[in-house]
């Protein structure tokens, strides 16, 4: 594997992770330069995006670098049957970096074992998004001023949203406190309670979305229909929260209701116009992070 290669949250110490979010401070400064001319950047988008590829491209862009690749894997000669394996090796011919995303658990891991280039996983399955969380890091710490001592909020789908596996990982070195609110069927998974446990990290489990008093970071989830074996049990789970403005009384002047969006009926529109709301420059600051990660991985930022 690459060094330079983002596969899992993991991959980044905590003095890495702070110097990623340092840069982004200075991308978000002065977004426009030139220091990718030159450089050729693949997208690989095996699963649909919004934000993931449109902002990676967009950073691309902004720091002079060209892109090639896709966002539906059916135009390319995976629908004639090309294993992933073949079509990393192509396109490690042609490019200085990949950006993945992959529908399965592990896609990006196996693309970094067959592949020289850096690989930035840009998330694989129900598993790992970690340029999710470093935007959401950043984010927390834009709004908050600090990322030590708080307490997170987690609601929704806790069983597939890869991105609050990745933040949980994440911010294991900041001290959180965590409260887990799911319904029976969308519990965090065992292996990050775990993992909690590991690294003495208090955490509790509720069902309502209620006594929100507490929480520094409200982290809304969308239940995520295209992980579910049985669309039936989607069915039943799929209404299961929805914020609404009026739930906000009581709640910490600085609390920040943070969402990698899409959303689709968890967060009530009347809830955008509060100041509390923050998922959209949320997604706005995931520019300035990808930036800083891709110019890591291509060896331009310094350690
Ligand atoms: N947050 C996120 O991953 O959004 P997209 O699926 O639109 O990329």
């Amino acid at each position: 594997m690459n060094a330079k290669s983002l596969v899992s949250i993991t991959d980044y110490s905590k003095e890495k992770i702070l110097r990623i979010l340092d840069a982004a401070a200075e991308f978000e400064a002065r977004p426009n330069r030139e220091t990718l001319k030159g450089k050729v950047v693949a997208t690989l988008f095996f699963e649909p995006s919004t934000r993931t590829r449109l902002s990676f491209e967009t950073a691309i862009n902004r720091l002079g670098g060209r892109v090639i690749g896709f966002s539906d894997a059916a135009n390319t000669s995976t629908s004639k049957g090309e294993t992933l394996h073949d079509t990393i090796m192509m396109v490690s011919n042609y490019a200085d970096l990949i950006v993945m995303r992959h529908p399965l658990d592990g896609a990006a891991r196996y693309a970094s074992e067959v592949s020289s280039l850096p690989i930035i996983n840009a998330g694989d399955g129900s598993n790992q998004h970690p340029t999710q969380t470093l935007l959401d890091l950043y984010s927390i710490y834009k709004t908050q001023g600090t990322l030590e001592n708080l307490n997170i909020y987690m609601v929704g789908d806790l069983k597939y949203g890869r991105t609050v596996h990745s933040l949980l990982m994440a911010m294991s070195h900041f001290h959180p406190t965590f409260t887990f609110i799911a319904p029976s069927e969308l519990e965090m998974p065992e292996q990050y309670k775990i993992f909690c446990w590991e690294n003495g990290i208090e955490y509790r489990e509720k069902r309502d979305l209620d006594e929100l008093g507490e929480a520094d970071i409200l982290y809304m989830t969308r239940v995520q229909r295209e992980r579910f074996q049985d669309l039936m049990e989607y069915e039943r789970v799929k209404d299961v929260y929805c914020l609404k403005n009026s739930m906000l009384d009581g709640t910490k002047d600085t609390l920040r209701i943070l969402h990698p969006l899409p959303r689709v009926g968890e967060i009530d529109m009347d809830v955008d116009a509060n100041e509390k709301a923050y998922y959209f420059q949320q997604a706005k600051n995931g520019l300035y992070v990808r930036q800083a990660v891709i110019s890591d991985a291509l060896g331009m930022l310094e350690d």
